[in-house]
């Protein structure tokens, strides 16, 4: 390899070993930003940073302030209701029949500490329902948080990477698993982290179909709410609608996170959204482990109290004051987020001009959207080769084999830390790469 690199070769190299990771290709996300951060230390050099999906916006300040005057009130000192306070159950009652074009009782909508709390509870509630199941399916690429969370309340899983599986095609995989009876829940995120795919209504409803008939709970994970950034799904009230699962079952929970859309990511404060009649259903095997056998009754006031014994007041108040602005039409938070689909094209583009290809590239036939991960490869490297080599000229990614994907050749680019003045030394990076690497 050619020693003359950006980013000293020596140094990368030390650190690396110093690492103690035997492969950097399975590398958590946390070793990688810590690894970098080392490098970065030591050479005072800046990376372009890729490996951590942190938004890279400022919370709006109609959250902020919100937040400020809670605090004022003097709600610190108080308990929050474990249910949430009722402002922001009304407002994410709303916000899911204006952007979802779904109805969704306040009642049934609940506050968490992040959506991932979501995910812990839904495992530990949806995944009792049924004595003779295991747990949770995910079709994959995925969040690779929500496995460990499984392993940590030790419950089973299972996953297919759904790459070779798009379409009609997703019917026979899908069902392949179900049929087998062991399948609580199904769990994917739209648009999907890592892989920036979107699954059609064709697709959805596909899911939706085997989980009526398999009776398995459906966790749809919209982390990236409204960022497939090819239709624009931010006017209230106003076709198009963020594509869902709810259009198809009743048999759903959806996991609504703020911390990408509304650049909420620090505060923890995230959506669950049960559908009515789920949450009023009787479920007896629930009882080996609640008090209830009532889905929303246990998710709440067992699983969610368990927990952390609800939401905190302050960023609840402010979640509640941005929804009711998105809301009522005052603010826009698409225009805000835009700014990642801006930077993916121009991102995607350097790269794609220096010998790398897309991994995911299509949903059913069309180009992906532009947002916050793209997916590359480069010739000839399997994924911890590329990883590895792209320390060595100041870019960071997170391998796939790490998200459930089979694609061992790919990294996931998140494009949130990079603004636009970085594209020059993004671009002379990648042009040095190319020279030293390509045939
Ligand atoms: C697919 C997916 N689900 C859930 C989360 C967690 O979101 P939150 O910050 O609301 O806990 C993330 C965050 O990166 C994510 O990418």
């Amino acid at each position: 390899m050619e020693k003359n690199t950006p980013i000293d070769f020596k140094t990368v190299k030390q650190k690396i070993q110093d690492s103690g990771l035997a492969d950097i290709g399975f590398a958590s996300i946390r070793e990688i930003v810590k690894l970098v951060n080392e490098i970065e230390g030591e050479t005072n050099q800046k990376f372009i940073r890729m490996e951590m999906g942190v938004p890279g916006l400022d919370l709006p300040e109609i959250a902020k302030n919100a937040e400020k005057e809670a605090l004022d009130k003097g709600f610190a000192s108080k308990y929050a209701m474990i249910e949430g306070v009722a402002v922001l159950k009304k407002e994410i009652s709303r916000f899911v029949k204006l952007f979802l074009d779904i109805d969704i009782d306040p009642k049934c909508c609940v506050p968490t500490v992040g959506s991932l709390q979501g995910s812990m509870i839904m495992f530990l509630v949806a995944n009792r329902t049924d004595a003779s199941k295991e747990g949770t399916l995910f079709i994959d690429p995925g969040f690779p948080v929500q496995k460990l969370q499984c392993n940590v309340i030790g419950q089973k899983y299972q996953s297919f990477d759904v790459f070779e599986y798009r379409g009609e095609k997703l019917r026979d995989k899908l069902e392949s698993y179900l049929k087998e009876g062991k399948v609580s829940s199904i769990l994917y995120s739209n648009p999907n982290n890592p892989s920036w795919i979107s699954f059609t209504e064709n697709e959805l409803k596909i899911i939706a179909e085997l989980a009526d008939k398999y009776n398995a709970i459906v966790i749809e994970d919209l982390a990236y709410f409204g960022m497939d950034f090819r239709k624009d799904y931010s006017q209230p009230g106003k076709a198009p609608y963020q594509p869902t699962i709810a259009k198809y079952t009743d048999n759903y929970v959806l996991l609504i996170s703020s911390s990408k859309s509304f650049s909420y990511a620090g505060q923890r404060v995230g959506m669950l959204a049960i559908s009515n009649k789920l949450f009023d259903r009787s479920y007896p095997d629930l009882k080996r482990y609640f008090v209830s056998d009532k889905f929303g009754y246990s998710t709440i006031y067992n699983a969610l109290y368990s927990l952390s014994s609800g939401v905190p007041h302050t960023p609840q108040y402010g979640l509640a004051a941005l929804l009711k602005a998105v809301n009522d039409g005052n603010y826009n938070f698409r225009d805000d987020v835009m700014e990642y689909g801006r930077r993916a094209k121009a991102m995607k583009k350097l790269f794609l001009a220096n010998g790398f290809k897309l991994v995911y590239d299509n949903d059913e036939g069309h180009d992906l959207a532009d947002g916050f991960y793209f997916t590359i490869s480069y010739p000839g490297m399997t994924g911890s080769e590329l990883l590895e080599n792209l320390l060595y000229y100041g870019i960071s990614a997170i391998a796939l084999q790490t998200t459930g994907s089979t694609r061992s050749e790919g990294l996931r680019a998140c494009v949130s830390q990079t603004s636009s003045e970085r594209y020059p030394e993004l671009e002379k990076r990648l042009i040095q790469f190319n020279a030293d690497f390509g045939k």
